[in-house]
């Protein structure tokens, strides 16, 4: 028997208010049909002012415990995902432990950008595996319309807040179930292609998103390609025997190109891109609840999911839900 990492349950939170491409037309020099055509996004959500990244992630959080049909008593770590924290430090998971009346276990952040979740995922798992944990709640937060540029109508269109939580847990089996493998990657010679303008150690504030679209684009549909294909290769499973890929929901177009490559068709890909946007860490774990929530994902269903972000930093993970 192993310990394996199964996922109890899944939580998600997105705010009120919707920002159309309409909207966005008003703001900048775009369309609605240019993006739509390129990125596949209709309409995003957006935080209030005073809605803070851990507030998102309590939400979600709560939601996942809700499923999980597990007390905030019973976990044992909060690991959050987030590129956009309430404070410099402590931790958005500190936030996270105060607001669900935690006073044990550990909390930390992971920052890994749009890769956030899937290194988060990994870390839980690592945590788990090794004893350190049995109940990890592992959260994707952000508030990406706090460090989006309004002017910049490359990266404006696209970013976008939300929370997603899942409830890992372990489990003695022999059964190949939970996280069966997962794959990190980062590669820092292509910092700038994607980063902020500003941090704590430089500028002093936290910045505005830089992004290179088309260098970007090109990377993620070469490394989200590898990251899939090594998730396959390493437990020797056929792309015909996944039954759902749930992928950073960053643009339709790198969506569809991991699915061409899988030779999968769009209706067993989740997507949540026209009405999320780029929620960053939190798209993974939104899409994924999203499905669970409605059916489509089921006990027992082969997941294969993956993002890659700035960093540049990209990875995989295949789960046996
Ligand atoms: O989550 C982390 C990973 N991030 C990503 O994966 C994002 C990757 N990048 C992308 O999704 C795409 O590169 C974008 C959606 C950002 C841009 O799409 P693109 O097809 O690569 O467009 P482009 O940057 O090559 O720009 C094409 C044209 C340019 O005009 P010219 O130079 O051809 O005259 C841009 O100035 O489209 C223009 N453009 C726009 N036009 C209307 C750029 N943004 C806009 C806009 N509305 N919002």
């Amino acid at each position: 028997m192993t310990i394996k990492s199964i996922i109890k349950g899944c939580g998600g939170y997105l705010p009120e208010k919707v920002l159309s491409n309409h909207d966005l037309a008003k703001m900048v020099d775009t369309s609605d049909e240019w993006i739509k055509q390129r990125t596949g996004i209709e309409s995003r959500h957006i935080a209030a002012e005073d809605e803070t990244t851990s507030a998102m992630a309590i939400k979600a959080a709560e939601d996942a415990l809700l499923h999980a049909d597990m007390p905030a008593a019973d976990i044992d770590a909060v690991i959050v995902a987030t590129t956009t924290p309430d404070l410099t430090f402590p931790a958005t998971a500190a936030h996270v432990q105060a607001g669900l009346g935690m006073a044990h276990g550990f909390a930390f952040d992971v920052q890994a950008v749009c890769s956030g979740f899937i290194y988060a995922l990994t870390t839980a798992d690592s945590l788990i595996q090794a004893g350190r944990a049995k109940n990890v709640l592992v959260i994707g937060a952000e508030k990406m319309s706090s460090i989006v540029d309004w002017n910049d109508r490359g990266t404006c269109i696209l970013f976008a807040d939300g929370a997603g939580a899942v409830v890992l847990s372990a489990e003695e089996t022999d059964e190949q179930k939970g996280i069966l493998s997962a794959h990190l990657h980062s590669d820092g010679r292509q910092k700038d292609l994607l980063c902020t303008s500003g941090g704590p150690g430089t500028t002093g504030d936290a910045g505005v998103i830089h992004m290179e679209g088309r260098e970007v684009f090109k990377h993620a549909v070469q490394h989200l390609a590898e990251a899939v294909d090594e998730a396959l290769e390493s437990n020797g499973i056929a792309p015909d025997e996944i039954d759902w890929l749930v992928p950073h929901q960053a643009n339709i177009r790198i969506i569809e190109s991991t699915a061409k490559k899988l030779g999968m068709s769009m209706d067993k890909v989740v997507t949540t891109v026209a009405t999320h946007g780029n929620t960053s860490a939190a798209s993974v774990p939104l899409a994924l609840n999203a499905a669970v929530k409605d059916g489509r994902i089921k006990r027992g269903d082969l997941i294969l999911t993956e993002a890659m972000g700035g960093g540049f930093t990209w990875g995989s993970a295949l789960i046996r839900y």
